[in-house]
């Protein structure tokens, strides 16, 4: 089954090695992103990757996902028959200084494609939420279930777009939607081609410690030795990126053979991981010793965030199949060829 597919923000991290996926997966698809966060140099490597056939199913749409002539262009450069919604704005600390910014982005942007989806006929949506959702959770591993209680402006905003897509569902038949709630997206993709090109200082850990290990900076602080962890450094669920863009796939092949319906899936690994072992992990990785000094905690962070992925495993067939192994020597594959990211382009 071939489909046409809106892909906006494919040019991000977690767009592109998806956009990647589903040309391979024989999918044509229609991006649209302005380049706030990436560069079109992303896209032009996903083109490489599969070769220069696969390469013409992909059409690049220059343009805001706030602006309704931007939407409309990218609906009429193809018939589409659903829409992928990364694009966004994702940087927590940046929400607490700029949410009018981030709630204008993340919801009135998410707005305008609906409406647009609607006018096109086109109902079948899956979306970019995150396990920011569920803030302190009580429990772990955490289920869909849990309550949602998120911390900060860049949560809400997420919060918000799930309880849209909850309302908008309802309102009539036939829409298909599924929201996905990543977890800790890390890793490349394993030809050092594609991989996360932060702007300016990384503030999440993986690209932080990738930038240590290849020597632009020089120690990666450990935020808290204190927690009430095994090792007393915070713990999380480090989901590869390929195996985020396999549930992708997953979850459009499910959206489009079922009947119409609202999903929402933790898409993660199940296991956790220590900051400490993430480092020990990636220097076996790069061969390179990673310098570190433990500091205070993080303002706004919990001590351990792990999914239970059982449901997307139930619902999808899907589950991930990469460790922190591969996560490591993939990471390092793009790091270490690409130390600037995709460089001037970017
Ligand atoms: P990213 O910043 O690399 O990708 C987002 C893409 O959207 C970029 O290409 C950017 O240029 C584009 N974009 C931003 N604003 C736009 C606008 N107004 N119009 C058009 N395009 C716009 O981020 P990512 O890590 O690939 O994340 C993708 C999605 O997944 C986001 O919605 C993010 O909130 C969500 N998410 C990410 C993580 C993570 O840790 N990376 C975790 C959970 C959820
Ligand atoms: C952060 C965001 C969260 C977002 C997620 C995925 C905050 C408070 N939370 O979560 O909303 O959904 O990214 O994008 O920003 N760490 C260090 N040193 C560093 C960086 C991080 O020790 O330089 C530690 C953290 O304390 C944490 C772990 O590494 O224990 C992972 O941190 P990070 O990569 O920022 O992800 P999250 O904290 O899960």
């Amino acid at each position: 089954m071939s489909l046409q597919l809106l892909i906006t923000g494919g040019a991000g991290f977690i767009g592109s090695h998806t956009c990647l996926s589903l040309l391979e997966a024989g999918h044509g698809l229609v991006v649209l992103d302005n380049f706030a966060n990436s560069s079109p140099e992303a896209l032009r490597r996903v083109q490489e990757l599969t070769g220069p056939q696969a390469a013409t199913r992909l059409q690049l749409i220059r343009g805001d996902i706030r602006s309704r002539e931007a939407v409309a262009q990218a609906f009429r450069a193809a018939p589409i028959d659903a829409v992928l919604h990364f694009a966004g704005l994702k940087a927590v600390g940046e929400s607490v200084r700029q949410p009018q910014r981030y709630w204008d982005v993340n919801v009135g942007g998410t707005l305008q494609l609906l409406k647009a989806m609607a006018d096109h006929n086109c109902r079948t949506l899956v979306f970019s939420s995150s396990a920011t959702l569920y803030g302190f959770p009580d429990q772990v591993p955490i289920p869909e279930k849990a309550p949602l209680r998120p911390i900060n402006p860049y949560g809400h905003t997420k919060a918000a777009v799930e309880r849209l897509l909850t309302d908008v569902a309802a309102s009539e038949p036939g829409w298909r939607v599924a929201a996905l709630r990543y977890f800790n997206p890390v890793g490349a993709h394993p030809s050092g081609r594609l991989g996360e090109a932060p702007s300016g200082t990384p503030s999440n850990l993986f690209p932080y410690l990738s930038q240590v290990a290849v020597g632009l900076r020089p120690t990666l602080q450990v935020f808290g030795a204190d927690w009430p962890t095994p090792d007393g450094t915070g713990v999380r669920d480090y989901i590869h990126v390929m195996d985020l863009a396999e549930g992708h796939r997953a979850a459009l092949e499910v959206l489009v053979r079922e009947p119409p319906q609202l999903l929402t899936l933790n898409l993660g690994s199940g296991r956790g991981h220590s900051v400490l072992e993430l480092v020990a992990a990636f220097e076996a990785a790069s061969g390179r010793a990673i310098p570190y000094q433990v500091v205070a905690r993080r303002p706004g962070d919990s001590p351990t965030s792990v999914a239970d992925p059982s449901l997307a495993t139930a619902r999808l067939g899907w589950r991930t199949r990469r460790g922190l192994a591969e996560i490591c020597r993939d990471g390092w594959a793009w790091q270490s060829a690409n130390p600037q990211g995709y460089g001037e382009a970017h």
